[in-house]
């Protein structure tokens, strides 16, 4: 990536329900820059792999599915080999094994490039996931790694999902950060020169000021 590209690189990492996308697009927007949602990418391949009924564990065929597919995220709308399928992918099915493909180092290779070439052909953006600050721009000037309680972090899920099981909910947000943290390839980390930010308690927009702020963006 060059200097240029990586001055215009907001890298955003942090556990799931910590509020990555509301603060990647709300941030998106202040800058005028454009916004990749990675956790749709891994998503997208977990949901194709359920429709194709591959073994979900089995990497060369998952990877065969993820090399193929056709992935465009593109105004808040994610299309799936030409299909729209924003709602598809946040079905309880893939999250229940979005985390299994995510662990494949194949997959993952994959996903990475097309992230790199994404933010080079736009000359920047606003990146979420898990290894972003870590391991695909980890010359980004910005990154931020965010948190919230576990508590909070339910909440919003609950929320976003209008379920009433909230240990379930609970639950299943435990054992997918278990693994996302757990896995030998780009486990979810704080990367180095990575801002810590808990957002239990913050407001967006307050969230969105204390990072322009810390790091003077212009
Ligand atoms: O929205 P939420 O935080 O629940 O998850 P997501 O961002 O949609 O990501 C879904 C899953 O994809 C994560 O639990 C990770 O297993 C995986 N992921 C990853 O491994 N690396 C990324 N850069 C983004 C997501």
């Amino acid at each position: 990536m060059s200097d240029s590209t990586n001055e215009k690189i907001i890298a955003i990492d942090g556990p799931a329900g910590s509020g990555k996308s509301t603060i990647a697009k709300a941030l998106s927007k202040r800058l005028n820059l454009e916004y990749l949602d990675t956790g749709a990418m891994y998503r997208a391949v977990a949901l194709v792999s359920i429709q194709q009924k591959v073994e979900i564990e089995d990497e060369k065929q998952v990877l065969a599915i993820a090399k193929e597919m056709n992935f465009n995220f593109e105004n808040g709308l994610c299309v799936v080999n030409g299909f729209d399928a924003t709602k598809e992918i946040r079905g309880s099915e893939v999250t229940r094994v979005v985390s299994v493909v995510a662990a494949m180092p194949t997959v993952r290779q994959e996903m990475v490039e097309r992230q790199r070439l994404w933010v080079e052909e736009r000359n920047g953006g606003v990146v979420e996931g898990r290894d972003i600050g870590s391991v695909v721009f980890p010359k980004a000037k910005v990154k931020v790694y965010l948190t919230a309680s576990e508590e909070v972090r339910a909440e919003r899920r609950i929320e976003q999902e209008e379920t009433i099981d909230a240990s379930k909910v609970a639950d299943s947000i435990r054992k997918r950060d278990e693994a996302d943290r757990g896995r030998s390839t780009s486990p979810l980390v704080r990367s180095e020169g990575a801002i810590e930010i808990d957002t239990s308690l913050m407001g967006v927009e307050e969230t969105i000021e204390e990072i322009l702020g810390i790091f003077k963006w212009n």
